[in-house]
């Protein structure tokens, strides 16, 4: 038999592709001999580069691999096809008596080697069995995909059938130019959506421009979003692009659509249709070119409904609307996200906890989670912090977040609904702080700015839920 000569066994059911590399005529012989007789599909090359490049172009389950060839030897064949098939398994014949060598290919990833002289019986066992494993390994390889298929699309996870259905739509929307607008409670996730659908786009290389329309105050919206010349009015001392003009050729992100104020919501419109703006102060038409992506916790249909909303744009933003569920409807999410935010905080704390007792567990399936997944998260990162063991209990982690205990019947009775409302206050505050210090990096007095409350009073708070060094 000439080397490369494909094989094909007279078997019609394929039961393993295998690739023979042995430059020894004798050998060739045998091994064909036994692999056609078993029902399987092979071939033979005679050298290690061959392999390498025959590898490249077609997948083999099993390589078996003599130690002695030309040129390049068996387990420097095996490294280069591991280099780019790191689950490729392998089986490597070796000579007589060198059994050092075969302990060291084990070590480096060979599956199992074969001493000369060839044993039949021996043979066919452990191909078999190195078949099985290959077998097991793209199984598991196929169902994490799926798993990361069904239940993910870029960062944003969910097993419920509702989120499903939404991690569907962003993932269908993704690569179409039209505008979305992303509805949901605080917390359930906009803004990621809004990330991944840009990072899905045709626009990913694209700037992603980011304006909280809930953070700038209504005298300063112009200037920010379409910029101003200098002298435009006091304190323009200088020309300054607005977000819309840096948005060009890219991605506009308006979260919060739903604060913006009329008056806005008509100048914004005028953009939109018209695919020009004019600097504040300004004279000649910019043409802007931009995908547009809104995201807001309103029921924008309802505003619109009330009049505190303009029709003509809601249409124009609602092209595609993606709806995210809030999180007590979708409490089959909850273990996922529970494990998915543990592995990040104790990557990120190095920290280890690992996990939560059943009772813990069932906790977070009765509360009603009014933060959704933002709130979610913020527990994890608070048991993470202060938790000693691998395995949180019940009562540490009630001690940690005692809004948790909020449907069991022992604490309603003992705490005043006073209490209560203090608690779920002081917990929305320190949310807000935390993530109002993250959108400004953390300076002190862009975030006092952007809470409206005074540095020295940011500071207090600061020190009061600890967050970070209150310098
Ligand atoms: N489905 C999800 N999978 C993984 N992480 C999520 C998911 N939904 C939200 N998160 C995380 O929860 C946090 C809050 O999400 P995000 O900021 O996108 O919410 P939001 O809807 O924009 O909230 P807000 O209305 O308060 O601005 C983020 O850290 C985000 O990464
Ligand atoms: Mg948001």
């Amino acid at each position: 038999m000439t080397p490369e000569q494909i094989t094909k066994s007279s078997a019609d059911k394929v039961k393993g592709k295998i690739l023979i590399v042995e430059d020894d005529e004798g050998m060739r012989f045998f091994l064909s001999e036994a692999l056609e007789k078993e029902g399987y599909y092979f071939q033979v090359v005679e050298s290690g580069e061959k392999a390498i490049k025959l590898f490249a172009q077609e997948i083999f389950d099993l390589v078996i691999l003599d130690y002695n060839l030309p040129e390049m030897n068996g387990m420097e064949t095996f490294t280069g096809i591991k280099d780019k098939f790191p689950d490729v398994v392998a089986i490597l014949i070796t000579a007589f008596g060198s059994k050092d060598l075969a302990i060291t290919a084990m070590e480096q990833g060979v599956f199992d080697y074969f001493n000369k002289p060839l044993e039949i019986g021996e043979l066919r066992v452990v191909i078999r069995r190195g078949l099985e494993r290959a077998f097991m390994q793209r199984e598991v390889y196929q169902l994490r995909s799926q798993l990361e298929t069904d239940y993910s699309f870029d960062r944003i996870l969910g097993s419920s059938k509702a989120m499903s259905d939404v991690i569907e739509r962003v993932r269908k929307v993704a690569t179409s130019d039209v505008s979305v607008l992303i509805q949901g409670e605080s917390g359930t996730g906009k803004e990621l959506v809004a990330q991944a659908l840009y990072a899905h786009s045709q626009r990913s290389k694209g700037p992603f421009i980011k304006v909280n329309c809930a953070a700038v105050p209504q005298e300063l919206m112009e200037a920010e979003f379409f910029g101003y010349e200098k002298g435009a009015f006091t304190g323009a001392h200088k020309q300054k692009r607005g977000k819309f003009e840096l948005a060009n050729e890219g991605t506009l992100f308006l979260d919060e659509i739903g604060d913006m104020p009329l008056v806005t919501q008509m100048k914004i419109l005028r953009v939109i249709q018209e695919n020009e703006l004019e600097r504040v102060g300004g004279e000649v038409s910019i043409p802007v070119e931009f995908r547009l992506i809104t995201a807001t916790h309103r029921d924008l249909e309802k505003a619109v409904a009330q009049g505190e909303f303009r029709e003509d744009l809601f249409y124009r933003l609602n092209v595609v609307s993606v709806v995210l569920p809030p999180l007590r409807n979708r409490k089959e999410d909850i273990p996922i996200l529970v494990k998915h935010f543990l592995g990040v905080y104790s990557e990120k704390f190095k920290k280890n906890l690992k996990g939560f007792s059943s009772e813990a567990m069932e906790s977070f399936l009765q509360h009603s989670w009014p933060g959704n997944v933002r709130e979610l998260e913020n527990v994890i990162q608070r048991c993470m912090v202060l938790s000693y063991d691998k395995i949180m209990g019940n009562k540490e982690l009630l001690e940690i977040y005692p809004l948790l205990a909020g449907s069991s019947r022992e604490v309603s009775a003992s705490a005043s609904l006073q209490n209560k409302l203090e608690v779920l206050v002081s917990d929305a505050e320190e949310t807000l702080i935390l993530e109002a210090l993250k959108e400004e990096n953390w300076k002190r007095q862009e975030t006092a700015d952007r809470l409206g409350i005074s540095r020295k009073s940011l500071h207090n708070k600061m020190k009061k839920y600890d967050l970070g060094s209150s310098d």
